[in-house]
């Protein structure tokens, strides 16, 4: 069986689109998306309705979870503004303009979604979070210590731990049993070439599995450019992000 694990789309519609040109060519019998669908990218709506259509037409193949970013978008209010504005400015002033550009149905759709969620295939027990089995704002990022990956995943009952978040793809072989897959960001990639980057996940009849990060090229100077004719302030900080140093 195969499965395509996505995460941290943030509203980034060329790199969802390219994403999934990229999916079709292994055909996969699931897609797992790990949260983050929207916030400081430039189609919100566009990427929402295309996630939902996917959804529908992949039914009960098609897992998701909600990530810290659709949470701020789905409990927005004047403190939480402030607060990211004081915080990161950038992010404080885009979480401003995409509650006002955002469809309502859209926000309804990611402030109703889990934060976390079990399946199981042939045996395999698979865990989906955002950040960590214990928070959905924690970073599993590259280079922790054993110790670390460990007490933050101790309260999960699952042998393959999948999550996003930190944008930065990267995984533990734990000496307890379990495996932490982190994979990635599709629309604001914190690797050096800034290039989406998702899970491709083969479990065999035994539930024995294969992990692949898969690197999708796309035209991330494009999506800067989208991003900084958003006119908001401090928006020039934010179009950097996709720009390879
Ligand atoms: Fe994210």
């Amino acid at each position: 069986m195969k499965i395509a694990v996505i995460s941290d789309i943030h509203s980034n519609a060329l790199a969802l689109d390219k994403v999934l040109e990229d999916i079709n060519t292994f055909n996969p019998d699931k897609i797992f998306f790990l949260g983050d669908l929207i916030l400081a990218g430039y189609r919100p709506n566009y990427v929402c309705k295309k996630i939902m259509e996917l959804k529908e037409k992949m039914n009960k193949n098609f897992e998701i979870i909600q990530g810290n970013t659709d949470k701020m978008i789905a409990n927005c209010s004047e403190e939480l503004i402030k607060k990211t504005k004081e915080a990161f400015p950038c992010m404080g002033y885009s979480l401003e303009e995409d509650v006002k550009i955002t469809d309502k149905k859209y926000i309804d759709f990611v402030k109703n979604l889990p934060e976390s969620k079990y399946t199981e295939i042939n045996g395999l027990i698979i865990q989906l979070v955002h950040g960590s089995p214990r928070s959905q704002n924690e970073n599993i990022y590259p280079e922790l210590t054993e110790k670390t990956v460990i007490e933050m995943t101790e309260n999960s009952k699952a042998d393959l731990i999948l999550c996003g978040h930190t944008h930065k793809p990267c995984g533990y072989s734990l000496s307890n049993g379990k495996t932490v897959i982190n994979v990635g960001s599709i629309g604001r990639s914190m690797t050096k070439d800034k290039m989406p980057v998702y899970l491709q996940l083969t479990v065999d009849n035994n539930g024995k599995f294969f992990v692949e990060h898969r690197i999708v090229k796309y035209d991330n100077i494009e999506v800067s450019k989208h991003i900084l004719a958003r006119g908001f302030k401090h928006v020039e900080d934010l179009a950097e992000m996709f720009i390879s140093k």
